[in-house]
């Protein structure tokens, strides 16, 4: 090859790594800063820094990135925008991944109102007839261990699935709203309306919504007349030897739980849960099935007082800031890696070992000119 070619494809080539970096249209994604930043708050919980670190690196590259078609394999968990001028590529898809897996490790470590209930139960009895207690005081983590009380394992083991699935359907909405910024720089200004608003399709915000309420109905379930009176009985025939005594326990817990603490409701008509607050503060879904804060510091509190209803409110009051619209994006994506999420939150590993930061197209780019120059000289 002439030296004149081979210079000629030299300038060729540093001219389109030059474009590349230069190019603006994916460093102005419209949703590239909420994901950004939803993924830096979803990893702050690795101490290391390690993942903050990958983040940048390769948020850096999406800005920098020129949008081309990808496959669904590049694109991984985010593949529903295959075929699609992304800016991603099957790195940030798996830091996208494993940062909305992130989402349920803080949600399985708090106490849901079963086990709120557990304890309430166990300080109550203590309370009220340590006398008739043999080898007390009960503690709640032996009444979990019991195998004989054989009602109440059997709602133990069904509220631990409940937990999950509510757990996994956070994780999949979050993954959802993350993938959105693969979404075809040609496309985007289809998806975000003219307020700035995300268009989220009907179905999608259908699955969360269903996730949710099925979750919320399991445990409301647990402490609805005739079921939650017969947990109690189940609890007292086992410790407590006066049945007079076992009476008064069992109308205390009653009257703590007294209403419906476990709904998907805002109190106003709306979902606690609505599938619509897609970047914005979602806490009063993500603490549902936990109940009342306040419900072990104060044992003889109401739940939903008036002044829970108005906490609840303000909390719920998150504007939402998506839109159903029919050619609107899925924010619901289920992934694998979902299947390490349990009951208590130990098993969730969330790695990033396997998300590299070297964007393959500049290796790739910088490849082809290292050998362009190696026949030059
Ligand atoms: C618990 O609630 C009762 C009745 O509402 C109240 O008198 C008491 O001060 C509360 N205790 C704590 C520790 O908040
Ligand atoms: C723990 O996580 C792995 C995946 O990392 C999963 O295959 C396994 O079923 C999980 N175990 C439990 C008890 O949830
Ligand atoms: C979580 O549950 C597992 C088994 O279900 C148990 O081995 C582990 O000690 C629990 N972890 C915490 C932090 O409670
Ligand atoms: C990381 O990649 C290696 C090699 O491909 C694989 O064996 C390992 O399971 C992966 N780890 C995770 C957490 O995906």
């Amino acid at each position: 090859m002439s030296k004149t070619i081979i210079l000629a494809l030299l300038l060729a080539q540093i001219i389109t790594l030059a474009f590349a970096a230069s190019s603006v249209t994916c460093g102005t994604h419209p949703l590239l800063n909420k994901v950004q930043s939803s993924v830096n708050s979803l990893i702050a919980t690795d101490t290391s820094g390690k993942a903050k670190t990958k983040s940048d690196a390769l948020f850096k590259s999406f800005t920098n990135a020129k949008p081309s078609s990808k496959s669904a394999a590049d694109l991984g968990v985010c593949s529903a925008y295959a075929g699609q001028n992304s800016c991603c590529d099957k790195n940030i898809v798996k830091l996208i991944d494993q940062a909305a897996l992130q989402k349920a490790k803080p949600i399985q470590t708090k106490s849901t109102v079963f086990q709120k209930f557990t304890n309430i139960y166990a300080a109550q009895a203590n309370k009220l007839c340590s006398k008739y207690i043999t080898n007390g005081p009960v503690t709640a983590d032996a009444i979990l261990k019991n195998a004989a009380l054989t009602s109440f394992q059997a709602l133990k083991t069904s509220q631990a699935t409940c937990k999950i699935n509510f757990a996994k359907a956070l994780t999949s909405f979050t993954r959802g709203a993350l993938c959105t910024v693969c979404s075809g720089v040609d496309k985007v200004n289809d998806y975000v309306n003219a307020q700035g608003q995300l268009k989220v399709t009907q179905d999608s915000v259908n699955q969360f919504v269903s996730a949710t309420d099925t979750a919320a109905t399991c445990f409301a379930n647990i402490f609805t007349g005739d079921a939650f009176k017969a947990t109690i009985n189940e609890l007292n025939g086992k410790y407590i030897s006066d049945a007079t005594c076992a009476s008064s326990v069992l109308t205390k817990i009653q009257t703590v739980f007294t209403n419906k603490i476990i709904q998907n409701s805002d109190g106003n008509g709306g979902k606690l849960c609505k599938g619509t607050t897609v970047f914005g503060n979602n806490a009063a879904c993500e603490s549902l099935l936990q109940g009342d804060a306040n419900l072990e510091s104060n044992n003889s509190r109401l739940l939903r007082s008036e002044d829970d209803e108005m906490f609840r409110l303000l909390d719920a009051s998150a504007a939402p800031d998506a839109v159903v619209d029919p050619s609107g994006v899925s924010v619901y994506t289920t992934s694998s890696t979902d299947s390490s999420i349990d009951e208590n939150g130990s098993n969730i590993s969330t790695s990033f070992d396997n998300v590299s930061t070297t964007s393959s197209e500049i290796i790739k780019a910088a490849l082809a000119l290292i050998s362009l120059l190696a026949l030059a000289f």
